[in-house]
């Protein structure tokens, strides 16, 4: 079994096996290797809107000798597939925009997906708001540090929960635990809002206004 990054390992822990799963984005396919050695029930489809990205894909599973056991698509998103093809989605090291363009553009291709497995280090808030508001709930959410860069990753399920805005913003489960890795990230992100607002001039009202919210949560966090 090829060796994961920390970051792709704890991705990985996070989908459950005998799944018809989609690795989005999946660039190198090394999730999509793993998963598909990890589990010969696994279906895995890996895809890339990128061709040059897609063709190492192809190379890895070719080298991997997983050709009959991993389907490579190109193409952008939920696109590629029809919705009885897929019962998990993986959307891992995109921006926040994108991810939840992919998933809310594409609504209808979730109709069996019971699981969405999401790394970004981009707008969480966003992520979970979005994500939430189409029928999934927060079933669990792991920091991990990989050469020095804290990365979140969320795992959703279908149903519903209610959250507050810290919630949404800080990750329920996360909060919960409230470990060292989470402060640091906390104090981080409070260093960051803190720049960010002293550079920000004229104009950017309701922008400032957030961060002045999640300044207040971060400080009182971090105390
Ligand atoms: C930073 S890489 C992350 C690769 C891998 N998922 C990981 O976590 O290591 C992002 C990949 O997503 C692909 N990508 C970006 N937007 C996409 C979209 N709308 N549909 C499919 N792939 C996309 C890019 O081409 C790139 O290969």
């Amino acid at each position: 079994m090829n060796k994961l990054s920390k970051r792709l390992e704890v991705i990985a822990s996070f989908v459950p096996d005998n799944k018809k799963i989609i690795d989005i984005g999946c660039d190198h396919a090394l999730l999509s290797i793993f998963l598909a050695e990890r589990c010969n029930k696994n279906k895995v489809i890996a895809s890339d809107i990128n061709a040059n990205a897609l063709n190492t894909a192809i190379k890895n599973v070719k080298e991997a000798k997983l050709e009959d056991r991993i389907d490579t698509r190109l193409g952008n998103g939920l696109e590629v597939v029809n919705k009885d093809e897929i019962d998990t989605v993986i959307i891992s090291g995109m921006g926040a925009n994108t991810i939840v363009g992919i998933l809310k553009y594409a609504k209808d291709k979730l109709t069996n997906v019971d699981d969405i497995i999401i790394q970004s280090n981009t707008d969480l808030y966003f992520i979970r708001k979005n994500i939430t508001i189409m029928g999934y709930y927060i079933d669990n959410e792991k920091l991990v540090k990989d050469k020095g860069i804290i990365y979140t990753v969320i795992r959703f399920k279908r149903g519903k929960k209610k959250y507050n805005y810290k919630e949404l913003y800080l990750g329920p489960i996360l909060l919960k635990n409230s470990d060292n890795l989470f402060r640091e990230k906390c104090i981080k992100e409070l260093k960051t809002i803190k720049m960010i607002l002293g550079n920000i001039k004229e104009g950017h009202f309701s922008y400032k206004i957030k961060l002045k919210k999640n300044l207040k949560i971060l400080e009182k966090m971090v105390d």
